[in-house]
């Protein structure tokens, strides 16, 4: 068998996944064991009027990012000013502490801040978080190959506000936690109330719907979902990450592994170093913008993407199913991150494949891009905490 074949994955199974994923979402929010850890969010969809001006925190990528946003209701959105920076890789390995990783976090805040006016902040921290309310919870495990020290277990806006207070910054106040997915939701319910699904195709993969039985949105924390055909790749991979055996969807689909798959498919010399090869020069090479790669290698970089896609848009398909739409209603999936945004062939990957898995039953489904998605929706997040809304706007 070519090594191409090895990721191409038949419709059918795609079918399959679409039902034991909807399957393992029923489980979840029943509190049965299921690969889903259904976080709730303690946040609405948002209702468009929200107003004022908040600071957005986009922290959990490739870069961290402070945001002050101006809501200005009837979904209108201004960017005041931001500030961002690549996280440096010494502050992700487990040699680091956490107040070193939060100290950088705030000296980036004090970009954006001005020192005598208060701020209500919204903290989109992209990652495993179990929250007891609206502005608590504690980090379950890392994803995306971060290992700080002493953040897993510790309350996250806890440690922000150490860091801010060490630096004077007491006008900024973290008031709401929430993931990424749902700040997505909440960014993009801002102007289209339609949307059920919030998602980011990043460096890490995630998916966050709208629950209307508790009027909540919850992330599923969908990249752990594991009834999936691996090949030999796949486990190769898993077994040399940071967290093996965790989160296989996500290392099927986000661009923190997706060159390292191909990496470790192509076995060539000049990229013997693991992670030596990025989804930036993935995407350069599906395009034919690389003659150091012939043609088969292409093929299979192609393979590999239009598997991540697929995954994704079967993933999309059993969320869909698990919420039993109303039968010619709108409803929206609005997609966040690198990988949806550059990536070639991956947006027309999920649409496409979400086409077919449900056949004549996707016009009613707009996808979209959310690019704002995680500044607006954190900012819409504390105007939602402060209650900063006209009731009789809604
Ligand atoms: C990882 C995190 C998840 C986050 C996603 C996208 O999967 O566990 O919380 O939403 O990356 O950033």
């Amino acid at each position: 068998m070519k090594v191409r074949e090895k990721f191409i994955i038949a419709d059918t199974q795609y079918q399959q996944i679409a039902v034991d994923f909807a399957a393992q979402m029923a489980f979840g929010i029943q509190g049965l064991p299921s690969c889903f850890k259904m976080l709730p969010s303690y946040l609405p969809r948002a209702c468009g009027q929200e107003r004022g001006q908040y600071l957005s925190l986009d922290f959990g990528g490739t870069n961290v990012r402070a945001v002050l946003v101006e809501l200005a209701g009837c979904g209108r959105v201004n960017i005041v000013r931001s500030a961002a920076r690549p996280i440096p890789v010494q502050l992700t390995g487990s040699a680091a502490q956490a107040e070193q990783l939060f100290d950088f976090i705030a000296e980036l805040i004090a970009e954006v801040a001005q020192a005598e006016q208060a701020y209500a902040l919204g903290h989109t921290f992209s990652f495993p978080v179990r929250q007891t309310d609206i502005n608590s919870g504690v980090l379950v495990e890392w994803a995306k190959e971060f290992a700080t020290a002493g953040v897993v277990g510790s309350d996250i806006n806890s440690l922000l506000r150490k860091a801010l207070a060490a630096r004077g910054l007491v006008s900024v106040q973290p008031q709401v936690l929430l993931n990424d997915t749902v700040a997505t939701l909440l960014a993009a319910s801002y102007t289209d109330k339609n949307t059920i699904i919030g998602s980011i195709c990043g460096t890490g993969h995630n998916t966050a719907f709208f629950d209307p039985t508790s009027n909540m949105i919850i992330n599923l924390e969908a990249g752990n979902f594991d009834l999936l055909p691996v090949n030999e790749y796949d486990l190769l991979l898993d077994a040399v990450s940071n967290n093996p055996g965790r989160q296989k969807l996500e290392k099927m689909t986000a661009g923190r592994y997706l060159g390292e798959l191909f990496r470790l498919a192509v076995q060539r010399e000049d990229f013997a170093q693991p992670f030596a090869l990025d989804t930036q020069l993935l995407a350069e090479i599906i395009c034919g913008q690389d003659a150091r790669f012939d043609q088969v290698e292409q093929e299979l970089a192609v393979a590999i993407v239009q598997r991540a896609a697929s995954l994704v848009a079967a993933s999309y398909a059993g969320v869909l199913s698990y919420l039993n739409l109303e039968p010619g209603r709108h409803y929206s999936i609005a997609i966040d991150g690198s990988l949806y945004e550059k990536m070639p062939l991956y947006a027309a990957g999920i649409r496409a494949t979400l086409d077919r898995l449900m056949a004549e039953q996707t016009e009613h489904i707009r996808i979209f891009a959310e690019s704002r998605g995680s500044s607006v929706g954190g900012a819409v997040a504390a105007a939602l905490a402060s209650k900063s809304f006209c009731e009789e706007d809604i």
